[in-house]
């Protein structure tokens, strides 16, 4: 069995992940910053493991807007210090990217479609994916995910997407891992409205109708998925 390192894994997909491999090694933020060579390297020599999944990260755009240097030095330069590391140690380094690396001009983007983010958090994850695929033994998945109950009050018309909550983005992300894929995946469900996904059995129902064109930064349109490459894979053990 695969032994697995998360990087941020008390956040919203680590906790998650917690259920699924509990055996895993879940570091907290201070016992290894990805801003830190040293703080990586010392976990690294300590701890025996075969696969890092890295999901440390700035998430937020509207902050990495106003400072746009947390995601440079997280998203771009933590990434990259854990891509040297999983060189030199030979760990498989599994990475978790947005859809919101393409335009959203046109919706149900392929692994291999032209990338173009809109915002500044976008490119930051953009920049992880580049500093990923220097390496030899890598997965990078593109996904959308929110809370398992939507939690906000509001929610798009007028953006399109293949957003799953967060425990079913964990059980598809862990079907590739424990498959051993490699290369890049697209990983989400069916495309609808962000409106209609927050509104769907199960999750909160009061929620308003909103549109992104009343968010004070730039949200892509239709960053909708093609998951075509990832049932294939998953039902035939091939791409
Ligand atoms: N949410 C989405 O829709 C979505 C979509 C596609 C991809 N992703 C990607 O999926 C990954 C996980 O997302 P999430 O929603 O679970 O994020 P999250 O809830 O914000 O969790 C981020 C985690 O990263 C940790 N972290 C931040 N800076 C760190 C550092 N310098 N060193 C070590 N750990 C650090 C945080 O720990 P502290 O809180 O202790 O700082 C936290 O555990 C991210 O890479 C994100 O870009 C998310």
């Amino acid at each position: 069995m695969t032994t697995i390192l998360f990087t941020g894994g008390s956040g919203l997909l680590g906790s998650e992940f917690k259920k699924q491999y509990p055996s895993a090694l879940y570091p907290t933020h201070k016992e290894l910053d990805v801003t830190d060579k040293d703080s990586i390297e010392t976990y690294f020599k300590l701890h025996s493991f075969s696969t890092v999944v890295h999901l440390a990260a700035f998430i937020s755009p509207p902050k990495i807007n106003e400072n746009p240097r947390l995601a440079l030095k997280t998203n771009i330069c933590g990434s990259a210090y854990v891509v040297d590391a999983c060189i030199r140690h030979s760990k498989k380094l599994v990475y978790l990217s947005t859809d919101y690396v393409f335009s959203g001009k046109k919706g149900n983007y392929k692994e291999e479609d032209a990338i173009f983010p809109v915002n500044k958090y976008a490119w930051s994850k953009l920049g992880g994916e580049c500093a990923v695929r220097l390496s030899d033994n890598y997965l990078i998945i593109r996904t959308s995910f929110g809370p398992n109950v939507f939690p906000h009050e509001k929610a798009f018309i007028d953006q399109w997407t293949s957003r799953e909550t967060v425990s079913v983005i964990a059980k598809k992300v862990g079907m590739l891992i424990n498959k051993n894929a490699t290369g890049v995946f697209h990983v989400g469900g069916k495309k609808r409205s962000v409106f209609d996904y927050a509104t769907e059995k199960k999750r909160k129902v009061s929620i308003q109708k909103a549109s992104i064109k009343d968010v004070p930064f730039l949200l892509p349109t239709d960053t909708s998925l093609n998951t075509n490459k990832y049932k294939k894979f998953i039902k035939n053990g091939k791409i």
